[in-house]
């Protein structure tokens, strides 16, 4: 938190949404957006920084957050939000599409030609959700670690066009906002139901952890229900690959 906020992504006009974007904080350099939307926000504070000197992915993972390279922001919402990691893959597909062929790939990565150009993190501290999300925009090959390099991709190198990070930004809080309050009043199924279609994976052949198997549903928890030869297996989280187009 030492260094002043750039002026880089800020709006010119104000956001018009209800609830996301209320209070909005940008860095230049913090550990992760997510420990400062648990600890700062109110409901739907925005925490934006220029670099993560430790960004989190799921399953302990880094995410590295080179500055001025991705959007690394959070947004703080305040009581239970079933559904919110689904909501938030929705918004981002959504305010990305007109832009790129993106994909969401199950359980909420964003993928670009099968290379993941944003993840999503929600984590919890009492009743306060921190929903943090890295988006890649301007990275080039070699700005990834090495181990990378194979399977991530930014907008640029996926499209070979520079983007706007701040009109970006203003997009997925939009459609964010948006999602959140169809959450509120009562959304979860609608939204469940859009993302397990989008996710488009019954019937496809899947592997994880060297078990391979046919998806058959994915559930009203989100969670993949695989028929393999030893029986069926519930997956609620973690890394799958899929192994055969749609059905
Ligand atoms: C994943 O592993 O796919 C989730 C990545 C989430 C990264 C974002 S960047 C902003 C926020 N702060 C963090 O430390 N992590 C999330």
């Amino acid at each position: 938190m030492s260094e002043p906020a750039p002026a880089i992504i800020s709006f010119d006009v104000p956001l018009s949404t209800r609830v996301v974007g209320g209070q909005f904080y940008v860095f230049g350099e913090v550990e992760s957006t997510n420990d400062l939307a648990l600890q700062l926000g109110s409901d739907g504070a925005v925490v934006v920084a220029e670099r993560q000197t430790a960004g989190r992915g799921r399953h302990g993972r880094v995410w590295h957050s080179p500055r001025g390279m991705g959007l690394w922001f959070s947004v703080a919402l305040e009581g239970h939000l079933r559904g919110l990691p689904f909501a938030a893959a929705l918004a981002v597909r959504d305010a990305l599409q007109p832009r790129c062929p993106v994909v969401i790939k199950w359980p909420n990565d964003l993928l670009i030609h099968g290379r993941k150009v944003c993840g999503i993190l929600v984590e919890h501290r009492g009743e306060r959700n921190a929903l943090g999300i890295g988006l890649n925009v301007h990275q080039r090959l070699e700005d990834f670690p090495e181990e990378l390099r194979a399977k991530a991709t930014s907008l640029e190198l996926a499209t070979g066009s520079r983007f706007d990070r701040a009109a970006l930004l203003r997009d997925i809080l939009t459609r964010l906002d948006e999602r959140v309050l169809a959450l509120r009043g009562n959304g979860y199924e609608a939204i469940r139901r859009e993302w397990a279609h989008t996710c488009d994976l019954k019937g496809r052949d899947v592997r994880y952890g060297g078990i391979a198997g046919t998806v058959k549903d994915i559930d009203e928890h989100g969670a993949l229900i695989v028929v393999t030869v030893q029986g069926e297996h519930r997956l609620i989280s973690g890394e799958i690959e899929i192994l055969t187009q749609g059905v």
